[in-house]
Formats: C-alpha cells, structure tokens, sequence
C-alpha cells in the first residue's frame, strides 16, 4: 500500500466536495497540503481544521484556475516556493448547460481553462520531476460525462471526455515507472456542483464524496488507467450512450 505520510498533495478544487474530501483523506494519512480554489476563507478554515486534526502542514493558496495559462503558473509558483508535489489531485471543474450557441463565450472559456487546461498544464507540469524522482501520483477527475457527447452539455462532457483520454494515454507512457496516473469518473455526487451548475442531479441521486475518493486511491493502488464511482445502471447506460447516435442521447441531455 502506498504511504502517503509526509508526502505533499497539491488539490486543487479543495474548498469544496470531491477535492475537499481528498484534503481531508490524504490529511488524515499524514499527508502535506497545498490547498488550491478560489473562496479563500473556505481554504483557510479547512486548513486550520485540517492542521488542528492531523499535525500536517497545510498551505491553502487562492488560485483562479479559469485564467488562461493558470495551471502553467501554479507548477512555477510551486517551484518558487520550493514546494515539491508528490501527489496532484485535479478535482476543479464546473459544469455550463443549455446550447452552445446561446451559452456566454466568456464562461465557455472559463470551462475550458478550469476542466482541461489546467488538468493538461499541471499533468505535465508535475509530471517531469515525478518522473525524474520515478514516483509520485496524479489523480484527474473528469466525469461519467466523458463517455458520452451530451447535447445541452457539449462542453462540459467534451472537457470530461479531454481529461479521460490525456489521462489515459499518459497511463500509457508511466507505465512501468514508478509514477502511478488515473482518471476518475464519477457519477452524480453529493457535493456543490449542482447547486453551481443550476441543474438537477440526474437520476435524483448522488452518491457521497468519500466513496469517489476510496475508488480514485484504490484505482491508483491497483494501477487502472480509470474508475468509474457510478451506479452499475448509470455506467452502462453512458457507455451504450457513446455508441448510439447522437439523437438516442438527447432525451437524456435535456
Ligand atoms: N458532483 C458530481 O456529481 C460530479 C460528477 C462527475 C464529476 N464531477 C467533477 O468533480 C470535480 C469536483 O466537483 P465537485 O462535485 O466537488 O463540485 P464542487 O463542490 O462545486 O467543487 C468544485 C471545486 O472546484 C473549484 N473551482 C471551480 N472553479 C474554479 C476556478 N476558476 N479556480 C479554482 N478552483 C475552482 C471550487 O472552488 P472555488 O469555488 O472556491 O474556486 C470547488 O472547490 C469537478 O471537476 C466536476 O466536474 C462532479
């Protein structure tokens, strides 16, 4: 098993859900935190809770990650610091809904730079010394979404798709070295994304956030190059949905 003890997570999304439940993981494992999101009180209050509990260090740093070339500039920031990241967590992200064409440009952007610029920037960026040092773990959250092109959430379910497939392919050039990757998909999740996105959670259910990050460390423990956090019927209704023609998946979009 892998011992996180005194290594440093670098997570980003980790003021809220999935990523505030991996800080709150990876801390009571005896793992350093960097802490990256925008709400610097949330950060900062999980940081002198994390800290009081668990002994660790932790740094939270306010970082808007929709700025172009952001991921680019937290690897810089990290080295200027001399903070070296054994372990990246990707977990911001948030999701727009409606049609392309009639959804702001500005915020399209925005999704663009969060959901996948950033994963690929940081994935590459960590990577390097990672490999140098042949050990480190990059955790990239994309989605059930990825699966399938969904009208009404093209960009979403295409950044998802971006980050299932550079990660997968990555897993395909560690392999063998010392430095483990995986992609995560969940399905709907107990956290703030849906309040964000101001869409109902699909199914009506959502599972919680501590069982997507007990897949993610289990997933990184055994080596897959993904999971998939979802009910059994959800998985595979996405993954036929990917095969079927786009006008079998827009009922299920809407
Ligand atoms: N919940 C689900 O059902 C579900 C399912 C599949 C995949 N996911 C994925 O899981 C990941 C985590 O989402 P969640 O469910 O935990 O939702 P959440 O509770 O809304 O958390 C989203 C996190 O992303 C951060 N974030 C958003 N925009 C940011 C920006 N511009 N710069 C820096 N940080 C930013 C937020 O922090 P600040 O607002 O403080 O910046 C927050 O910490 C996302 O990638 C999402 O796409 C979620």
């Amino acid at each position: 098993m892998i011992n996180y003890a005194s290594k440093t997570a670098l997570i980003t999304g980790a003021s809220s859900g999935i990523g505030a439940e991996f800080a709150r993981e990876f801390a009571a494992r005896g793992a350093n935190l960097v802490m990256i999101a925008r709400d610097r009180q949330q950060l900062d209050s999980m940081a002198a809770e994390l800290h009081a509990a668990h002994g660790v260090t932790v740094t939270p740093i306010e970082w808007d990650l929709s700025l172009s070339g952001a991921g680019t500039h937290l690897v810089a920031e990290m080295a200027q610091r001399g903070i070296r990241v054994d372990v990246l967590v990707n977990s911001a992200g948030f999701g727009t809904h409606g049609t392309l064409a009639n959804t702001d440009s500005a915020i399209l952007s925005q999704e663009m730079n969060v959901n996948m610029n950033a994963v690929a920037e940081t994935t590459r960026g960590f990577l390097a010394p990672m490999l140098e040092a042949n050990s480190g773990v990059i955790i990239n959250i994309a989605s059930l979404a990825a699966f399938a092109p969904r009208p009404h959430h093209a960009m979403y379910s295409a950044t998802k798709a971006f980050v299932l497939s550079l990660t997968q392919a990555v897993w395909g050039e560690v392999r063998g070295t010392g430095v483990r990757i995986t992609a995560v998909c969940p399905g709907p999740t107990n956290t703030n994304f849906f309040n964000v996105s101001g869409t109902p959670i699909p199914g009506g259910k959502a599972q919680p956030a501590s069982g997507v990050v007990t897949a993610a460390l289990t997933a990184i423990e055994h080596e897959k190059p993904r999971t998939v956090p979802a009910p059994a019927v959800m998985k595979i209704a996405m993954k036929v949905m990917g095969l079927l023609p786009v006008t079998a998946t827009l009922k299920a979009s809407k």
